[in-house]
C-alpha cells in the first residue's frame, strides 16, 4: 500500500489533512439520497429493524476468526510454495461453504523477480447476479529482503474477516444465492511491491482485474467495492475518503454508534496504545487525501463507487517485522468484524 514516500508524506502531513479534514464539512447532512454507481441509481435500502438489529449483532464466532488468522499468517509472497497454501486455504474454505470460487490467473514481469503468476480470488454466492456490494482485501505478504514477513494487519486479518463474515452469516446469505444485489468477496493477489512502489511495481491483481472487467463490461455490476486493509490493530480511525459514498461511510458510522449505544462492542475503549483518543472507529469529518495508493486505484479511475477501510495514519507496524500476531488486538477485530458483518445485511437485505 502506497508508496514510502508516500507514507513519509502522510506522517508530516497528517496533523495538516486532519485539520483541513476537520475544517471540512461533517459528512453528515448532505444529499438525502443515497447515489451508488455511475448511472446514479437510487438505491436506498432501510437500515435493520431493533429485531434484526440484535439477532444479527449475536451471530459472531471468534474462534473461527483466530483459526482463520493463523491459516493466512505465514510469509506468503507470489510465487512461493506457502503463497499456494494460503490461497488454496481461501478457496477450500469459501468451497465448503458453498461459495462459487473463480481464479483469475495471469502473468507479468516483477522487478527482482521476474515473471510471475499471479491468481486472484473471486467468490460469488450468485455469479449470474446483475449486481454486487463487494468486500475485498490483498492476500499476498510483502517480500522484505532478510525479515520473515507475516502481515497480520497487512492482510491476512483483513482476508480472515471475510471468510469469517461468509462462516458467520452462512444461514443469512443463502437468499443470496438466487438473488439479482449479491455479494462478493475479491481476495486480490500482488498488491506488494517487490522493489519501489510505483505504478508497475504494485497492485499487480488489482491493475489487471479492472482492466479486465473493464474490457468484458463488468464494472457496471459493481455496486461498490469496500476494501479492508491494514486492520487488527488498536484503536483505528478510518474516515470517508470519496464523496459518493460517504452516505455507505455514515451508515458503518451509525451501525457502530448503534452497537456502542446497546454495549454490544468489546472492550469500547481507548487501549492507550495510541496517543490520540479514538472514542470511535468511523469518524464524522470526511478527508479528502489522494495520498493513498491501494488496490482500489484502478476500479476508482474507472469510476467504480469506493469505500476505503484503511486506518489514518497508517498502524506503526506498517511494513515492519512487527506486523505479526502479536499486534492483533481481537476486541478491535471483532467488533469491526462485526459491523461489517451487519453493513453487508443491511446493503443486502434491505432491499425494499
Ligand atoms: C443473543 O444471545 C444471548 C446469549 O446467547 C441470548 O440470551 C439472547 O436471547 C440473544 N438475543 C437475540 C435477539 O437473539
Ligand atoms: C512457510 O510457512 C511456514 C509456516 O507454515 C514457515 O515456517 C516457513 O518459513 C515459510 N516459508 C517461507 C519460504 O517463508
Ligand atoms: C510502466 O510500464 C509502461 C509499459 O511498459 C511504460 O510505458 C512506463 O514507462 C512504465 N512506468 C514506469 C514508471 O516505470
Ligand atoms: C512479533 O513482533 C514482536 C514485536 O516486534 C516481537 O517481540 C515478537 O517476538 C514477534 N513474534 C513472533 C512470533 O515473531
Ligand atoms: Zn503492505
Amino acid at each position: 500500500m502506497l508508496s514510502l514516500q508516500l507514507h513519509r508524506l502522510q506522517k508530516y502531513l497528517w496533523p495538516f489533512c486532519l485539520h483541513v479534514a476537520l475544517l471540512a464539512t461533517s459528512a453528515r447532512g448532505q444529499t438525502a439520497d443515497y447515489l451508488v454507481g455511475r448511472k446514479q441509481t437510487v438505491y436506498n435500502p432501510s437500515q435493520l429493524s431493533d429485531v434484526q438489529f440484535l439477532e444479527y449483532s449475536n451471530l459472531s464466532d471468534g474462534q473461527h476468526l483466530r483459526e482463520a488468522v493463523q491459516n493466512i499468517l505465514i510469509p506468503r509472497v507470489v510465487g512461493t510454495a506457502n503463497h499456494s497454501i494460503v490461497r488454496q486455504y481461501i478457496v477450500n474454505s469459501l468451497r465448503d461453504l458453498k461459495w462459487h470460487v473463480e481464479l483469475n490467473s495471469f502473468h507479468d514481469k516483477a522487478p527482482i523477480v521476474g515473471q510471475l503468476h499471479f491468481h486472484n480470488i473471486i467468490a460469488t454466492l450468485n455469479p449470474q447476479a446483475e449486481r454486487y456490494l463487494v468486500l475485498a482485501c490483498h492476500y499476498d505478504s510483502k517480500y522484505i529482503p532478510d525479515v520473515e514477513f507475516v502481515g497480520a494487519i497487512d492482510s491476512a486479518v483483513p482476508c480472515a474477516m471475510l471468510l469469517n463474515l461468509a462462516k458467520v452469516l452462512e444461514e443469512q446469505l443463502r437468499p443470496l444465492q438466487t438473488a439479482k444485489l449479491s455479494l462478493m468477496l475479491l481476495f486480490f493477489d500482488g498488491e506488494e511491491a517487490f522493489e519501489e512502489w510505483g505504478p508497475n511495481d504494485s497492485i499487480y491483481g488489482a491493475r489487471h482485474l479492472a482492466k479486465l472487467w473493464e474490457k468484458q463490461g463488468k464494472l457496471d455490476r459493481i455496486d461498490m467495492l469496500v476494501l479492508l486493509d491494514l486492520l487488527g490493530a488498536p484503536d483505528p480511525a478510518f474516515y470517508s475518503f470519496f464523496g459518493n459514498t460517504e452516505l455507505w461511510f455514515m451508515r458503518l458510522a451509525d451501525l457502530e454508534q448503534r452497537l456502542a449505544e446497546k454495549s454490544l462492542l468489546e472492550r469500547y475503549v481507548n487501549s492507550g496504545v495510541n496517543n490520540w483518543d479514538p472514542t470511535r472507529y468511523f469518524q464524522p469529518q470526511a478527508l479528502r487525501s489522494g495520498l493513498v495508493e491501494d488496490d482500489h486505484i484502478p476500479f476508482l479511475r474507472r469510476n467504480v463507487p469506493v469505500v476505503h477501510l484503511i486506518p489514518m495514519p497508517f498502524p506503526s507496524v506498517w511494513h515492519t517485522q512487527h506486523d505479526n500476531e502479536s499486534v492483533i488486538d481481537y476486541a478491535t477485530t471483532n467488533n469491526l468484524a462485526l459491523i461489517i458483518r451487519l453493513f453487508t445485511l443491511e446493503y443486502l437485505l434491505g432491499a425494499k
